[in-house]
């Protein structure tokens, strides 16, 4: 927390439906009293309306606030409400970070940088690398662009709405990048076939958040034993995707270095510098230890 709010107190926030659960304010201000500055970082519930959205930014931007950070599921909304668009929301689709800037509010995409920052940090480069992503949702467009801007060679969307995913892989396609994208129905047979020539594997369902969860998927046992294993959710810790893959000897990462490094990168959008992964690490750790007591 900011030690003394005053008159000069800078404010950043957070835009989402739900909030309450949310890591970012103790990461960024655990990151601001580091640093000594005088900013405070609140997260406000917006109801899902485009009125009440649209209201939020425009009060926020009026009110003199640095920037703010957009959640599920205002990310797509926000695109569309911004007065300009930096390449990386463009092509995500989606916002997740915004700067006032002159009065006027400038949307980025933080969120497929930090997946791949995640990645690299645990000693993945996704230059040349086969990649199976399951769903086909915000998360699973974003991480799919952010590994075909870094370079993977193949990419294959495995999603219950077949539809859906062949979306993604027509828009990665048509930006002209290396890889090779395409979709999959959520098939055993057809995951099976691309398994033994895959060297990532990642969750971006839903599935594994709540107690009982079945995963999308649960044979990890035709995968090469170098290939990393990624669960986008990070609370529960271990999801039974993750389990299942670290029981057939793989190597698995949950969500959380892509929660820490959005939000590094997002200090580049409002301050100009990186913010301190440690202490995100630190703060979001022992928040998350909080929720869960609640
Ligand atoms: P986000 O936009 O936050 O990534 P989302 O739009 O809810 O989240 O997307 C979640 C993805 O998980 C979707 O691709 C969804 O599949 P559909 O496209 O068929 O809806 C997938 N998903 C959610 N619940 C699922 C389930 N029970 N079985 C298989 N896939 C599921």
């Amino acid at each position: 927390m900011p030690l003394n709010i005053d008159a000069k107190t800078g404010l950043v926030a957070l835009l989402g439906w739900p909030v309450s659960h949310s890591l970012s304010p103790a990461m960024h201000n655990a990151g601001f009293k580091l640093k000594g500055w005088n900013l405070a970082y609140l997260a406000f519930a917006v109801r899902p309306e485009e009125e009440a959205v649209s209201a939020a930014l425009t009060g926020l931007n009026a009110l003199g606030c640095v920037g703010l950070n957009v959640t599920v599921p205002h990310k797509e909304m926000v695109c569309r409400l911004v007065d300009q668009l930096d390449k990386s929301a463009k092509h995500a689709r989606a916002v997740n970070a915004v700067l006032f800037r002159d009065g006027r509010s400038i949307g980025f995409n933080t969120d497929g940088a930090g997946f791949i920052a995640s990645l690299r940090e645990r000693g993945f480069s996704p230059e040349g690398k086969s990649v199976l992503i399951f769903g086909a949702g915000g998360a699973a467009r974003g991480v799919t662009l952010a590994l075909a801007g870094a370079g993977a060679s193949s990419i294959v969307i495995a999603n219950r709405t077949l539809d859906k995913g062949e979306n993604i892989a027509r828009d990665i396609n048509r930006l002209g990048l290396q890889p090779n994208a395409h979709a999959i129905p959520l098939e055993s047979a057809l995951i099976k076939d691309i398994a033994s020539h895959t060297d990532l594997v990642i969750n971006t369902t839903p599935l594994g958040l709540h107690p009982g969860d079945i995963p999308v998927w649960d044979d990890f046992s035709l995968f090469p034993s170098h290939t990393l294993v990624v669960d986008l959710i990070y609370n529960p810790e271990v999801t039974p995707f993750l389990r299942l893959a670290h029981l057939a000897g793989l190597t698995t990462m949950n969500g959380l270095g892509m929660l820490v490094h959005q939000a590094a990168l997002a200090w580049n959008v409002w301050f100009g510098c990186p913010g301190p992964v440690d202490v995100f690490y630190k703060a979001a750790r022992s928040a998350s230890q909080s929720n869960n007591q609640i």
